[in-house]
């Protein structure tokens, strides 16, 4: 009878290399890996591929995702504007689910019925891994090797030593790194101290703000909610949030220190750096702030709260998530136009907007005479409004209940 499969989220990596030989052992079952280019950068995906079958795997399954990543991933949380906490861009947790759809692809073309993945049992990575392969694939199992299977660092080691697995072992980062074209995440070591400040070299994708080269003025083009160009030259999603990644990062734009909620109850605390998604959502934000009715948008601050919540918490294929996409999609029918802005010493910062879908009426804003705005209908208007509060005052006062102003009682 032929073995089992089980499908591997592959990094190339310490633990997800031992995991290949550890899981069949321990499982009996053969073990197919997948590695996904997320724009994680780092080492080419056929060296990966050649280290998974040296470490044992019957077949080893890569896929440049990056275009995909940055147009079905990367550009619904910039037309969300998502930031978790109100200010983390989701740099991880909208990559899992791009991952997670490769890994079904490959379990489907490889004949497997579980999926591995390298999370500890402690983050929001294991939530999003399973959730998402079983909400894409019911009938597929889920297994963590560190977390499932007692596959610790110090045992990777030696497991790796003792089998004479083509990976390194004594280079022992301090941090754990998860990092994408959308951002990169950095925990653990010395950053566990909440009253630690960050070192220089936690980051990689910005420099130091400090320090910053000259003012960059870039103008970034919109249509509906999705930058089209960068200073007049067309570029697709993914060479947006690259350029911008460059131009952001030289100016030290998007690092987040922040101790955030995990799905799972504990308090963390998290480094992130982002500078393409910070500025483009900088971006996107201001021209939705001209191009996208007050309701609409007032409304849409209400969903995307939610979205950025459930996308946090692994929820990328559910229902839910699919019905506010939806209204999301909607509200960026008009979201065309072009952005300039100034990217300086940490921020970036818009000085100009321009669009043919715009709301903003210069004659009805205007103060300079001839303004086409009827200020006569102001005072009934305000009569109006302030009616059911007036109403309630006036009552309180009745009843000697007046909100009390310093010492003196109002009435
Ligand atoms: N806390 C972030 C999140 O849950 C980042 C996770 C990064 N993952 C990692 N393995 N370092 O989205």
């Amino acid at each position: 009878m032929a073995k089992d499969r089980v499908v591997l989220a592959y990094s190339g990596g310490l633990d997800t290399s031992v995991a290949i030989g550890w899981i069949g052992e321990r499982t009996g079952a053969e073990v197919v890996t997948v590695a996904v280019d997320v724009g994680q950068g780092g080492e080419d995906l056929e060296t990966i591929r050649q280290r998974a079958l040296d470490c044992g795997a019957v077949e080893a399954y890569v896929a440049d995702a990056r275009d995909e990543f940055a147009s079905e991933y990367c550009m619904p949380a910039l037309k969300a504007n998502a930031l978790y906490m109100d200010a983390y861009p989701l740099i991880s947790a909208i990559s899992r689910p791009v991952i997670v759809k490769h890994l079904v692809a490959a379990a489907r073309q490889f004949g497997a019925t579980t999926v591995a993945h390298g999370c500890t049992g402690k983050g929001n990575d294991q939530v999003r891994f399973e959730n998402g392969i079983t909400s894409l694939a019911p009938d597929m199992h889920c297994i963590s090797p560190v977390r499932d299977l007692a596959l610790t660092r110090e045992f990777a080691i030696d497991y790796a030593n003792k089998h004479d697995l083509p990976i390194e072992t004594t280079h022992h980062n301090p941090f754990s790194i998860d990092q994408n074209v959308w951002g990169r995440a950095i925990e653990t070591g010395f950053l566990e101290d909440l009253w630690n400040a960050p070192t220089k070299d936690v980051y990689n994708y910005t420099d130091d703000p400090t320090y910053p080269p000259l003012p960059d003025e870039v103008v970034i083009t919109f249509k509906e909610g999705i930058p089209v160009a960068i200073d007049g030259r067309d570029v697709t999603p993914l060479q947006a949030i690259q350029e911008m990644n460059k131009r952001a990062g030289a100016q030290g734009i998007g690092r987040i220190d922040i101790v955030e909620d995990r799905y799972v109850g504990i308090k963390s605390r998290e480094i992130y750096e982002a500078p393409g998604a910070m500025a483009l959502i900088q971006a996107h934000r201001d021209l939705e702030h001209i191009t996208m009715d007050r309701e609409q948008a007032r409304f849409k601050r209400t969903v995307v709260d939610r979205w950025s919540d459930i996308v946090y918490e692994g929820q990328w294929f559910s229902p839910l998530k699919r019905s506010l996409d939806a209204y999301i999609e909607d509200t960026q029918q008009y979201v065309t136009g072009d952005i300039r802005m100034v990217l300086h010493g940490g921020r970036a910062v818009v000085n100009g907007r321009k669009s043919e879908t715009s709301l903003y009426d210069f004659n009805l804003a205007t103060y300079d005479a001839g303004d086409s705005f009827d200020q006569s209908h102001a005072k009934g208007f305000i009569e109006l409004t302030g009616l059911p509060a007036q109403l309630a005052a006036a009552r309180d006062v009745k009843f000697g209940r007046g909100v009390a102003i310093g010492k003196a009682k109002l009435n």
